[in-house]
């Protein structure tokens, strides 16, 4: 299926690693430039640099001023941006229980997770409008649908990231933006699967085997496995094209092999 991104101009956010690294890929391999931010952008980002195919901007996307400067990146590069990516996010497990998340890792999750994609399609925005067309594609999370007070803040966090979204695909529906998200259930990255990951936070609290909680997590999904972050990406690429996903906005798509027992 030809996406019709060769020569978009993308701003993907947390782009180093993970998910964030393959949707960069998939949009390169389209023909897209990408702008990619990651407060340590790394070697495979900086191969893609290297290529021609991205620049990279390290910087921290939780400061009030960083995914903006992200999108004048962009913009000083290429005069518009067609596509954002809000990626970037982090979850920290609570295995202690609300009562114990203070007030300081409220704000940093939510800031991160939600914050910063306000931040970002703010900034995006105003070029998008002048345009009148862009995709706006949002990774939140099946716990966007599935509250779990393991990750309390997150899941809050991520449930107003889809929220948010959808208000912004109302707003400027009628100029020519597109707005949707993507809610992923376990994806194979550091987030799950790294050092100091879910997988190793919950079995140091348990006292269990890391792999032991990682093979939990994808024998809920009816798929039995985690998600490929390529097969994230993919889905990515495909919303942020007008030609194939002209009409869709406003939508949450899951991507996580049945994870969620509701349908959404
Ligand atoms: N993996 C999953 O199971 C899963 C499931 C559902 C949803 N998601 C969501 O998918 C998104 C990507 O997750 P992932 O699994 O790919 O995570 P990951 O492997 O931990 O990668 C996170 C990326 O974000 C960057 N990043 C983190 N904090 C940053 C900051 N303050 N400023 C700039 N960049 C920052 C990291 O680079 P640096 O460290 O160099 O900054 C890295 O490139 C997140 O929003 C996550 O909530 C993931």
């Amino acid at each position: 299926m030809e996406l019709g991104l060769g020569g978009a101009v993308a701003v993907v956010t947390g782009a180093s690693r993970g998910i964030g690294l393959a949707v960069t890929a998939a949009l390169v391999a389209e023909g897209a430039h990408v702008v990619a931010g990651a407060r340590v952008p790394g070697p495979d980002l900086e191969a893609l640099v290297r290529a021609g195919k991205a620049h990279a901007l390290a910087v921290d996307l939780g400061t009030a001023d960083g995914p903006g400067r992200l999108a004048e990146l962009a913009l000083a590069e290429f005069g518009r941006i067609d596509v954002l990516v809000n990626n970037v996010g982090a979850v920290t497990p609570r295995p202690n229980g609300f009562l114990l998340v203070t007030d300081d890792e409220w704000t940093r999750s939510v800031t991160l997770n939600l914050l910063s994609a306000v931040r970002a399609t703010r900034a995006v925005l105003p070029t998008m409008v002048t345009a009148g067309r862009g995709s706006i594609v949002t990774v939140a999370s099946v716990n966007a649908v599935l509250p779990d007070p393991g990750v309390i803040d997150y899941s809050a966090a991520k449930a107003a990231l889809v929220n948010f979204t959808k208000s912004v695909s109302k707003e400027f529906g009628s100029r020519g933006i597109r707005a949707n998200t993507i809610n992923p259930g376990p994806v194979a990255t550091d987030l799950w699967l790294g050092a100091g990951g879910v997988a190793e936070t919950l079995a140091a609290t348990t006292g269990a085997n890391p792999d032991a909680v990682a093979g939990e997590a994808a024998a809920h999904a009816v798929t039995g496995r985690f998600t490929r972050p390529a097969e994230v990406a993919n889905l990515v690429a495909f919303l942020a094209s007008d030609r194939v996903a002209g009409n869709i906005t406003g939508a949450t798509f899951a991507i996580d092999g049945g994870y969620a027992a509701e349908t959404h």
